[in-house]
């Protein structure tokens, strides 16, 4: 986030997101981002003056026929009535929507789960309960149902200081100061980390948990999982705990993901660089390959505890972190498999689509300033008919990155050992060689620099592919090209790729900029929302994305608030087609400190299901809360202390009251 208020570094927020990568401006000028603030923080939009009240890709006809009609109603797709930005504590959902908890940090998942307390926590009562910082949401029917199913969701990393009872402590005039962490805590975290698979049912036209449902399951830190594809079994992956270089331990920092055509989850791994603490020894061979992903960051407390995370001590552990992880839901007791043909980067999400010929293809962000976007196509085909074939197709396909050329054009650049500059001369043996360094492979083909590419999400509808980026206020002026055209991009825009022949396993396509996100009302800010688009409509820092079965774009953001835009983070309904093109529309928004991720449509588009991060974060009290935003000494700094207050990093699921489709 651009605009947390962090009184102590120490405090792990979200700001880890601001990925400074290799080519971060270490000046101190003021960024547009600071400007921006100062006239937000005028306007006072604290005291709360504005506050006032992969199967989501399947076409269904009817649903494009009905968004086609609202489209000739006035031209956009979306009818709801938006909702008013602002800040506060609270969820806000547009008219005629229920928006209801549907899960929360700590709510218990098994028989046998401990009640959530966050007075006694434990590792062993995380390991069987919701764990922290949701992220991706899928869903996957069951028995082809929209309304039984398996929720799939990320979790993507914790805030101690938002988790534990006492850990910070306040002595008047002072910044708040957090205390290290003890080997418990550590091990809650890892238990909180991970995934969950859980079984829900809509009854009476409300969702529920199935408790004890026999699919759920959690996956943390320290679940067994194997490496697979070109780098298994490399000397470069090989540990004292793994001689073998084929079987990890657990994984981290899982951001966005996917639902796979034959139903399996994928989780991206993401920001690895925080849990590694150590030095490599001098002259290491490593030691490039880990400066280029910020290794080691030391964010966590874990090398404290566990050796494997001390580069110093384990120097391979790293290169068994940062791939996207496949797993099959249908067994509890599977083991993940992290698919190493997808490369080894900062991955934000895994979206998918089979193209016309039968191959799969992954779009793939790497969310850091300057990185790159990826798509990955399978080398086999997708076979509808039988599941057990599509198993392994992750092992086996081309890894291309992205060239936006300023004509217009894209180019994929396939990431193959032996081809172009991937030999020897550059320190290149093999394939697990190349992907192991994915970012340096890609930086030898000269990709393009982007400005944090997050979700990347494939239209079946209309055959086109949807680039969100977050923002990238380093992007100095002479940085700028045709697919990041604004320096000190504080607010992010979305690209929209048609490949050639709509065929998404082209390595050719055109782009172009579908909107540069920002207050349209103030000039320098550039922003291209439809002049259709209200003052509540507006947004910046697009990170996930969600297309309904009609076909519609749906965006969320992470990193708005008081100070960036006047406004908290949410879901905003864009219009891609016709004369509506780059109208948006505030559906939903959610309290103050908080991202929203997800979202995700059923496959009869009439629930939203939305992930609602890390609310009340930011380092210090929310005046908007009244309190408190961290667990402190609950009987004397938060007496009104209630399990269900908004602090929870919770699912929400949104649906129409009386039933039907979300918003046609
Ligand atoms: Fe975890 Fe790129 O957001
Ligand atoms: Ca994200
Ligand atoms: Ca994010």
């Amino acid at each position: 986030m651009t605009e947390h208020r962090s009184p102590d570094a120490h405090f792990r927020t979200s700001l880890l997101e601001e990925n400074d990568g290799p080519g971060a401006n270490p000046t101190d000028n003021q960024t547009m981002g600071e400007i921006i603030a100062a006239r937000f923080s005028r306007r006072g939009f604290l005291q709360g003056s504005l506050a006032a009240t992969a199967i989501a890709a399947t076409v269904s006809p009817l649903a494009l026929i009905l968004a086609d009609d609202a489209r000739a109603n006035g031209g956009s797709a979306f009818t709801f009535d938006e909702v008013e930005a602002g800040v506060d504590d609270k969820h806000h959902v547009a008219a005629g929507y229920d928006a209801d908890v549907l899960l929360r940090w700590g709510d218990p998942l098994f028989a046998d789960s401990p009640e959530f307390d966050p007075t006694k926590q434990s590792a062993q009562a995380q390991e069987r309960q919701f764990g922290y910082n949701n992220d991706y949401v899928g869903y996957i029917p069951l028995d082809g149902s929209a309304e039984h199913g398996l929720l799939v969701v990320n979790h993507e990393y914790t805030n101690p200081h938002l988790m534990f009872p006492g850990l910070v402590t306040i002595v008047e005039g002072e910044a708040a100061k957090q205390a290290p962490l003890s080997k418990e805590q550590v091990d809650i975290e890892m238990a909180a980390h991970g995934g969950t698979i859980v079984e829900i049912r809509k009854v009476s036209g409300k969702w529920q948990v199935v408790r004890d449902g026999k699919l759920n399951r959690r996956i943390t830190s320290n679940t067994e999982m194997a490496l697979s594809g070109p780098v298994a079994g490399h000397d470069r992956v090989k540990t004292s705990a793994d001689a073998t270089g084929t079987r990890v331990f657990g994984t981290v920092n899982n951001c966005a993901g996917g639902v796979t055509p034959w139903g399996t989850y994928v989780m991206a791994e993401e920001n690895i660089h925080g849990y590694f603490s150590g030095e490599l020894q001098e002259g290491h061979k490593e030691a490039a390959n880990y400066k280029r992903l910020g290794i080691p960051e030391g964010a966590y407390e874990w090398a404290a505890h566990y050796d494997r995370f001390d580069i110093g001590k384990e120097p391979n552990e790293p290169n068994r972190f940062g791939w996207i992880v496949e797993v099959d839901v249908n067994d509890p007791t599977s083991v993940p498999r992290k698919r190493t043909a997808m490369g080894r980067f900062k991955h934000e999400g895994a979206e998918s689509i089979v193209a016309k010929d039968g191959r799969v293809v992954f779009y793939l962000g790497d969310d850091e300033r300057f990185d790159y976007v990826y798509k990955f196509v399978t080398a086999g085909k997708f076979n509808a008919e039988d599941r057990a074939a599509n198993m392994d197709l992750l092992d086996d396909g081309t890894l291309y990155v992205a060239k936006f050329a300023e004509d217009g054009s894209i180019g994929w650049l396939p990431i193959v050992f032996g081809q172009g500059p991937l030999t020897a001369e550059n320190g290149f043996a093999s394939q697990a060689d190349v992907l192991i360094e994915t970012r340096r492979a890609a930086d030898l083909l000269g990709a393009t620099k982007m400005d944090r590419p997050e979700d990347v999400q494939p239209n079946a509808a209309n055959g086109k592919v949807y680039l969100m980026l977050t923002n990238n206020s380093k992007r100095k002026a002479e940085q700028v090209d045709a697919a990041n055209p604004r320096a000190e991009n504080a607010f992010g825009h979305i690209i929209e790729i048609v490949e050639d022949g709509g065929d998404f396993t082209a390595t050719k396509g055109k782009w172009e900029v579908l909107l540069k996100c920002g207050d349209p009302a103030v000039a320098e800010v550039g922003a291209t929302f439809s002049t259709a688009t209200t003052a509540n409509g507006w947004f910046g820092m697009p990170d996930n994305c969600a297309i309904d079965a009609a076909g519609r774009l749906w965006v969320s953001t992470d990193g708005q608030g008081p100070k960036a835009t006047g406004r908290t983070d949410g879901l905003w309904a864009v219009d891609t087609e016709g004369e509506a093109r780059a109208t948006s529309k505030l559906f939903f928004r959610v309290p103050i400190g908080a991202e929203l991720c997800g979202p995700l449509f059923t496959p009869d588009d009439q629930t939203a299901f939305v992930a609602v991060q890390h609310p009340a974060d930011g380092g210090e009290d929310w005046e908007a809360f009244g309190r408190p935003s961290y667990y402190e000494d609950l009987s004397t700094r938060w007496p009104d202390f209630k399990p269900d207050m908004p602090v929870r990093p919770s699912v929400v699921a949104i649906t129409k009251q009386g039933g039907g489709k979300i918003a046609v």
